[in-house]
């Protein structure tokens, strides 16, 4: 029987958790929780358990757990488990030294007990039993090599796994690899996994993240390629016990016939949670100009953020809009699950960025919130994630 409307008031009137953000950031080595309160982004807690160069943050909602990687660029890298708390602030549960340079990872198997974890510099897919956080364990990994270079040879010397998706059925696992331009594929039985036959990307392309979108019997897969800032898209059918990818589209970040500066590199693929739109990150445009966040009347160089809208029928991308990111180097941002928010962490500005998003249209709107996560030059905020997906 479904509860009377007034017990959803009450539970209405309970905070939104949404309002808490986790930062990652390299210069102050440090996961960073922001409280997000009407136009106001406050830092409520800044934790070191993390390591030196954390760099992602995979979130399991349920449990109030969040799982932060370190790349440990000149020491060890590390998996760091914590409690989330409702006042933003962390709690470490365990810090496991993993392989080097883990850049991104994603929860899977019965009850999320596992998390694959892709590894860039040391060609690795690896994954984690997580389910005693107090006690992380690596279970499995794979390690690949290259008979000779790609067709972008200082950039694919080697194998470069870049990021760890669970498809929509979670019966597979993706790992674009930016060094072989490939789609690694892993079948999920229970709580394991075994490498099957990858699926080709577009030589040269180096693809980085992708996400997968669903509707109805449709599920197509998009990647954003970094080495030639393209995005890819897929059409992806399972039979029995294996799945396929065919291309259906290839063309640049910002649209057919588009074009990026020299220098530029593509970096975050976000699926709206809607489905219906794909939003891309691109680094070192500095194509746009926005107000200053510090009250001057100045201006500052931003990169763009943008978005396409997918046909549900064919899978196809048109162009919505090319916004801004909020500043330099969006290396990584997210949506909050209402899909109504995007948060942007800006790895050259020390600063992270919370604009509206129009759900209709797939339009980002005004600067909602800002605030200063970081310190020093560069290498700044990487990542951000609402406390809420
Ligand atoms: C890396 O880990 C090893 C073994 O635990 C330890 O001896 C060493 O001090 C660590 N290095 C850094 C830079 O943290
Ligand atoms: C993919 O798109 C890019 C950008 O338009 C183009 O340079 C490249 O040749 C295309 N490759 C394939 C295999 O379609």
């Amino acid at each position: 029987m479904a509860p009377p409307m007034r017990f959803f008031s009450l539970l209405l009137a309970i905070p939104a958790s949404a309002d808490i953000l986790f930062a990652t950031s390299y210069n102050d080595h440090t996961v960073t929780s922001l409280r997000l309160e009407g136009s106001t982004l406050s830092v409520v807690g800044k934790n070191l358990d993390c390591g030196s160069e954390p760099t992602w943050l995979t979130l399991d909602k349920t449990k109030s757990r969040l799982y932060c990687l370190n790349e440990g660029w000149g020491g060890n890298a590390s998996l760091t488990s914590y409690q989330t708390r409702a006042d933003g602030k962390l709690t470490t549960l365990d810090i496991l030294p993993v392989l080097k340079s883990p850049v991104s990872s994603t929860l899977w198997g019965a009850n999320n007990e596992r998390l694959a974890v892709a590894h860039y510099d040391t060609s690795t897919f690896s994954s984690y039993d997580v389910s005693n956080a107090k006690d992380l364990r690596l279970t499995k990994s794979e390690t690949y090599t290259l008979a000779a270079p790609g067709p972008v040879p200082d950039r694919q010397e080697a194998p470069h796994l870049h990021d760890a998706i669970l498809d929509p059925t979670r019966k597979f696992l993706v790992s674009p690899d930016l060094g072989a331009d490939l789609l690694r594929l892993y079948r999920i039985t229970g709580n394991s996994w075994t490498a099957i036959t990858p699926a080709k990307a577009v030589p040269g392309s180096g693809p980085r993240h992708g996400g997968f979108a669903v509707h109805g019997p449709n599920t197509y897969f998009y990647t954003v390629n970094e080495l030639s800032n393209t995005i890819t898209g897929y059409k992806v059918t399972y039979s029995g016990s294996s799945i396929s990818f065919a291309q259906i589209l290839n063309f640049s970040t910002h649209g057919p016939g588009g074009s990026v500066p020299a220098g530029t590199s593509s970096a975050e693929l976000e699926i709206s949670p809607d489905q219906r739109f794909v939003l891309i990150s691109s680094r070192n445009e500095a194509s746009l100009t926005i107000p200053a966040f510090d009250g001057s009347a100045t201006t500052i160089p931003s990169d763009p953020i943008i978005s396409f809208a997918i046909n549900p029928a064919s899978g196809q991308l048109t162009l919505t809009q090319i916004a801004p990111a909020g500043g330099l180097n969006p290396r990584g941002f997210s949506l909050n699950k209402a899909g109504t928010l995007v948060a942007s962490a800006l790895q050259n500005d020390n600063r992270v960025v919370v604009y509206k998003r129009d759900v209709k249209t797939g339009k980002l709107g005004a600067v909602v919130a800002s605030a200063t996560v970081g310190e020093g030059a560069n290498n700044g905020p990487n990542y951000v994630l609402f406390n809420d997906c």
